[in-house]
């Protein structure tokens, strides 16, 4: 794996996030805030993964608003051109056609043995499916792999969870080189030290808003829910009594660092180690913190929400010039496996 740093300026970097509703600091910390950080340094391409978001059962209204509303809330965050090509996925058709022809090179055994299909299928704690399992959930990471491919990236920033899918993009990339002569390049997972910020009421578990309100922390919250809801985090879930930090704990902790008061976290988990418990003056700690992020990304989202059509457009016209390098690469593809050349419209 390739260390930060190192990487010469040729690297794309290509990265997606599903629109499935708000925004919250797991997303932040663990995606939006490096790529703010990768796009200073790299060509990149952001995408709004809306086809992706349809392998799980949905509603229509429902994705198109959070397509347009994840369009504006990662332009507050700052994810905007020149730097970067903020895009939404299903604007460059392309993505489907290359998903196809991908498909066709991708094996099916190695489809079969992507984990996160198979959870995503299985309800939790049983074997069997409780509900409608989509053919579109098995073939997400060839769609994942055209998300990649279209734009020749070499630099994929995901988090664990996306590593198999990115191996099998590799797997991908290697049999299309066998089959069709030498065209694409392998890509390379970017991992960073990205903090897992666990939910706040279940500290055991990943954060996420499936579970409720009381989960999650959204980036645009606003000051009176934050501290509600770091007041209402669980700290001492009752596992042990040896002085090991409990996660509840341990995860407030991650947020103050990741919120770069490292400093501070420091003196506490010192003063937490000499036997202090002072829970409620680390959440207010932690409170500030997250207030003082939020504040200008809330004002940014305010400000862009008063011409949402503004920034809309200008999303769709990044999406026509990502589109002109989809159809350039699928051109190239075309001709590499056999297919006529795309007709002039
Ligand atoms: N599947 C990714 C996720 O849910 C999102 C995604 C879509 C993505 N296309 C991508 C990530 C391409 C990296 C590269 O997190």
């Amino acid at each position: 794996m390739r260390q930060e740093g190192t990487t010469i300026s040729e690297d794309v970097i290509v990265s997606g996030i599903q629109p499935t509703g708000e925004l919250h600091i797991g997303n932040y910390f663990g995606a939006i805030a490096n790529w703010l950080h990768y796009q200073e340094r790299y060509r990149s391409f952001f995408m709004i993964a809306d086809l992706h978001a349809m392998t799980l059962p949905y509603q229509p209204e429902q994705l198109r608003s959070n397509t347009e509303q994840l369009a504006i809330d990662l332009a507050a965050c700052g994810i905007t051109p020149p730097r970067s090509t903020l895009f939404i996925q299903s604007l460059v058709p392309e993505h489907a056609e290359l998903c196809w022809i991908l498909g066709c090179v991708c094996s099916f055994g190695d489809l079969t043995r992507q984990t996160q299909f198979k959870e995503k299928s299985l309800p939790e704690g049983s074997d069997s499916p409780g509900r409608f399992i989509s053919a579109g959930l098995f073939t997400y990471p060839v769609l994942q792999c055209a998300d990649i491919l279209a734009y020749h990236g070499t630099l994929v920033p995901v988090g664990k969870d996306q590593l198999q899918h990115l191996e099998l993009t590799r797997d991908i990339v290697r049999r299309f080189n066998y089959l069709f002569g030498d065209y694409f390049r392998e890509p390379q997972p970017l991992q960073t030290d990205a903090p897992k910020v666990m939910s706040l009421n279940d500290p055991e578990r990943k954060m996420s808003k499936q579970n409720g309100a009381r989960h999650y922390i959204g980036i645009f919250d606003d000051e009176g829910t934050i501290r509600s809801k770091i007041r209402s985090a669980v700290t001492d879930s009752g596992i042990s009594e040896d002085g090991e930090m409990s996660e509840g704990v341990a995860n407030l902790f991650r947020i103050l660092n990741a919120c770069g008061k490292n400093e501070q976290a420091d003196q506490m988990i010192g003063e937490y180690r000499d036997g202090s418990r002072q829970y409620s003056k680390l959440k207010e700690a932690v409170s500030d913190a997250l207030v003082e992020m939020a504040a200008p990304l809330r004002k940014r989202r305010q400000e862009l929400m008063q011409d949402r059509e503004y920034t809309l457009r200008k999303v769709r016209q990044m999406s026509l010039e990502a589109r002109e390098t989809a159809c350039k690469t699928v051109a190239e593809v075309r001709r590499a496996v056999g297919l006529p050349a795309p007709m002039e419209r």
